[in-house]
């Protein structure tokens, strides 16, 4: 892995507290991702199965982790299957995992690891000790994926092979588990942060007029891969102009023009876990006076939403004060009025024309990360704040975006020293310093 070695007691410990929250006698199966195909024999690049890695911190495909903590023989109750390598996949793919590297990364001793192709012999000794069998399944509110998974697939075969075994969903005990960040977490959140910002900061030298968007995405790419990241922690928008409207702009083919500001939404990954970052550049280096009026409205919305990311707080209830002062915002711009906004039918508020994509997501191993949103906000949870507006009719579009840790006094800014006054980045990018 091009990440440095992490800490195998980040993962005992996540395996220990998964435990606690298992009925007696279960037992619970986890599966890496498949290898998603493209056409004829091509492959997408391989992303671990994220409740695996956080699990094991095995970052390998065909793997499988067992878990019997009540079995009667000592040897059973943690189980790991590896793919096996041979002497052609050493040739054709490279090194895989020996057994001793995956006790080493994983914390599993190597003799209670084996070969994928031993896992019907191994797990027969397992799954008669259980009553209750814990299956994965993506239980993501925004998942609309057709693709079936490998879990999905084992959640059929598992029916059918053992009827009687009582069936339960992992997910909800995986999201309640990941939605509170280990300090070691904190840390790879930090570095892709920090991963982030160095490409960020490369681009004040970089923007001016004419430069393509694509241009930026690989300045950013060449700056992220440099240092250690896989690379985009999700497809990068990089829109400039009318396209900052477009929300999932992903095209990034068109030149940046004198006059435009361009929506960075832009951030590293780094040994799986995300940044996710979002700023916005005047191409020419300065904010004209509109620009920089709805930008600076944007920011003062996000600063008083970090002030509500705090230990204590309900979700909805967050996003309904967000929408207010975004409310207040959008009338001092002149785009909503005030008479219409007091007679407005709440469950339509009219500052959705503008900003019409929620202010928060929980962030993690996974962008929009898992976690339940009925639940109160507490310290060791990782949120963006991202509020925006876009008016299309002026071809602008202004979102800022920072990762935000809810710890027991507040909150830590994990981007706070990524520059984001519209003066400073004004500053910046006319002397052509970072
Ligand atoms: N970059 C995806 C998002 O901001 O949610
Ligand atoms: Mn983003
Ligand atoms: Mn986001």
């Amino acid at each position: 892995m091009r990440y440095q070695p992490i800490s195998s007691q980040l993962f005992i410990r996540n395996r220990q507290r998964l435990l606690t929250m298992l009925q007696p006698y279960s037992l619970v199966i986890l599966h890496s991702n498949d290898i998603m195909p493209t056409n004829a024999d091509g492959t997408m690049g391989f992303r671990q199965n994220s409740d695996l890695f956080y699990l094991t911190g095995v970052d390998q495909e065909e793997t499988m982790l067992v878990l019997c903590p009540d079995h009667p023989d000592e040897k059973f109750r943690e189980v790991l299957f590896l793919r096996e390598t041979s002497e052609l996949i050493e040739i054709w793919e490279g090194h895989k995992l020996t057994k001793e590297e995956a006790e080493q990364t994983s914390g599993i001793p190597a003799r209670q690891i084996y070969w994928t192709s031993q896992f019907e012999t191994v797990f027969i000794n397992m799954v008669f000790e259980a009553e209750t069998i814990y299956l994965n399944s993506n239980e993501h509110t925004r998942n609309s994926s057709e693709v079936e998974s490998r879990e999905s697939r084992q959640i059929r075969q598992f029916r059918d092979r053992y009827p009687l075994h009582h069936l339960k969903r992992l997910a909800p005990l995986m999201h309640n588990l990941r939605a509170i960040k280990q300090p070691e977490e904190v840390e790879l959140m930090r570095e892709a942060c920090r991963i982030t910002e160095a490409g960020f900061r490369r681009l004040l030298n970089f923007v001016k007029p004419g430069v393509q968007e694509y241009e930026i995405e690989a300045e950013l790419l060449h700056e992220f891969v440099r240092q250690r990241s896989r690379g985009f922690a999700y497809t990068p928008i990089i829109a400039s102009g009318a396209n900052a409207c477009v929300l999932h702009y992903i095209a990034n083919d068109q030149p940046c023009k004198d006059g435009d500001v361009i929506l960075l939404d832009v951030a590293a990954e780094y040994a799986n876990y995300n940044a996710d970052l979002t700023r916005c550049l005047p191409v020419s280096g300065r904010f004209t006076p509109r620009q920089k009026d709805v930008y600076n409205a944007v920011l003062r919305v996000m600063n008083e939403a970090k002030k509500m990311l705090v230990s204590g707080n309900l979700w909805d209830e967050y996003h309904v004060e967000v929408g207010k002062v975004m409310e207040s915002e959008l009338i001092g711009l002149g785009l909503l009025k005030k008479h219409e906004v007091e007679a407005q039918d709440p469950a339509a508020p009219l500052y959705k024309k503008y900003f019409m994509h929620g202010t928060s997501h929980f962030l993690g191993l996974d962008v929009h990360d898992v976690g339940n949103k009925y639940r109160r906000f507490e310290p060791g949870m990782v949120f963006t704040c991202e509020p925006g507006i876009y008016i299309r009719e002026e071809g602008l579009g202004i979102r800022l975006e920072n990762n935000i840790l809810i710890t027991e006094s507040g909150n830590i800014d994990l981007m706070a020293t990524i520059p984001i006054e519209a003066d400073e980045i004004e500053e910046l990018m006319t002397n052509k310093q970072s």
